[in-house]
């Protein structure tokens, strides 16, 4: 047992002085003292250049903040709109001190980026959330759970692998099948394997490139369904929960989902206290993405988080009071946190995939956007390839039977 939920982060003390346009500010705090605020141009500096930070960027707009968006490619959807372009590898750190000279914060918008990245750049001055402790405690999924676990979560029974033996160690002693996942640097289900029986584990050591990548191996988790829950988390340690959702995944990948989960209403306050407490360990500033399973006897097991942005709260764009975007800037950049309230009943979010491999290109938009209600996001990528997460409809209702017809009916129009 352990007492880590209830210790205090070191990492929560800022060092050094504000780089760039606002000075002279304390750690927390913009929050509500008279004569605080931001000063224009105002930038916020973003590790990536994917739909999460476009859409971050959208958000930030209203504020009035601007976006410098580093990656390793030119063009990508988040520069397209972004103030400062830059281009590099995360390890360039002249081209990071470009992206974030005169930037009120940094955040990330995936957690590939190096622990080290963000090191350099609270070393060397610059604000950084979430801050590189918090990346550390959660970029090795298997270390990320192992550390829930000790803080308290019920987490999947899961063990490190470095050899064929482990992994029919581990089928002996939880059954088949197993889930064999890699360490690092997985998404959208890339770096995942089910195992059915022994058979399997050659061919998916194979696929997913061990031993050159790290894997872990994971007890099945026989859920019912599969929950989300975005919490966000200020400077000053303040926390707002977003309604918790039932996603839907799709060969891995994150495909509707439904605002509020419907269900037993002591299994969603679970869920969402299981959330707030992980956010709280790693002692995260800014949004973060929790996904749990519920399994038949009404548990909540911890999945994994994201120290970001996540897919699972695209819905709050229209569905709640404030974005789960906008709340990450105001977390990264001091201010307070606005309200989680949704604005509907209902709110159902579906995810449109590309369909073909080239340049994108958006069919059927016009049909999309003539259906009544639909809220149809295109995240501007160049290139479609199949099952690329391309853009998403957000649709809200009376129901959750409405807003996901009316969801449904707009993505299927849309062939991107
Ligand atoms: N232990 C498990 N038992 C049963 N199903 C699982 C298990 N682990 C993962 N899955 C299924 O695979 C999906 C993806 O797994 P996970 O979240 O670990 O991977 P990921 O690569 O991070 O994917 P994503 O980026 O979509 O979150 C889960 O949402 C779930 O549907
Ligand atoms: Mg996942």
């Amino acid at each position: 047992m352990s007492d880590l939920l209830t210790t205090p982060f070191p990492g929560e003390k800022r060092r050094g002085s504000w780089r760039g346009i606002v000075k002279a500010q304390d750690n927390n705090e913009m929050t509500g003292e008279a004569g605080s605020g931001l000063t224009y141009p105002a930038l916020l500096g973003v590790l990536g250049g994917g739909q999460l930070a476009r859409m971050t960027g959208e958000a930030a707009s209203r504020l009035g903040v601007e976006l410098a968006v580093m990656e390793k490619e030119p063009g990508s959807p988040a520069a397209r709109i972004a103030a400062r372009e830059v281009v590099g590898g995360w390890l360039d750190f002249d081209q990071l001190a470009a992206l974030a000279e005169g930037t009120l914060a940094v955040t990330l918008e995936n957690e590939f980026v190096d622990v080290a990245t963000l090191e350099w750049l609270e070393a060397h001055g610059f604000v950084v959330y979430p801050t590189a402790r918090t990346l550390a405690l959660v970029q090795d999924k298997y270390e990320q759970k192992r550390f829930m676990r000790e803080a308290g979560a019920p987490v999947v029974d899961c063990a490190p692998v470095a050899s064929v033996e482990d992994v029919e160690r581990a089928g002996a002693a939880w059954g088949w099948p197993l889930a064999l996942k890699g360490r690092h640097g997985s998404y959208d289900g890339y770096g995942n394997a089910t195992l059915r029986g022994p058979s399997d584990i050659a061919p998916a050591f194979a696929r997913l490139g061990f031993p050159a990548r790290a894997l872990y191996v994971e007890r099945w988790a026989p859920f019912t369904r599969e929950l989300a829950v975005m919490v966000a988390r200020g400077r000053d340690g303040a926390i707002a929960v977003y309604p918790v959702v039932e996603t839907v995944q799709r060969d891995h990948i994150c495909h509707i989902v439904r605002a509020p989960a419907p269900g037993n209403a002591a299994v969603i306050e679970r869920a969402a206290s299981i959330a707030q407490r992980a956010v709280e360990a790693i002692g995260g500033v800014g949004v973060f993405g929790i996904e749990l399973f519920e399994s038949p006897d009404g548990e909540v097991l911890y999945n994994e988080i994201a120290p970001r942005p996540h897919n699972s709260g695209h819905y709050t764009i229209e569905g709640c009071v404030t974005s789960q975007f906008e709340n990450h800037v105001r977390a990264v950049l001091g201010l307070p946190l606005g309200a989680t309230t949704m604005t509907a009943p209902a709110v159902v979010m579906v995810n449109t995939l590309g369909v073909r491999n080239g340049p994108a290109e958006a069919r059927g938009m016009a049909r999309a956007l003539a259906v009544p209600g639909a809220h149809v996001h295109v995240y501007g990528k160049l290139a479609s390839r199949l099952g690329r997460k391309m853009g998403h409809v957000t649709a809200l209702g009376a129901t959750i039977e409405e807003a996901e017809a009316t969801a449904r009916a707009a993505a299927d129009a849309l062939d991107l």
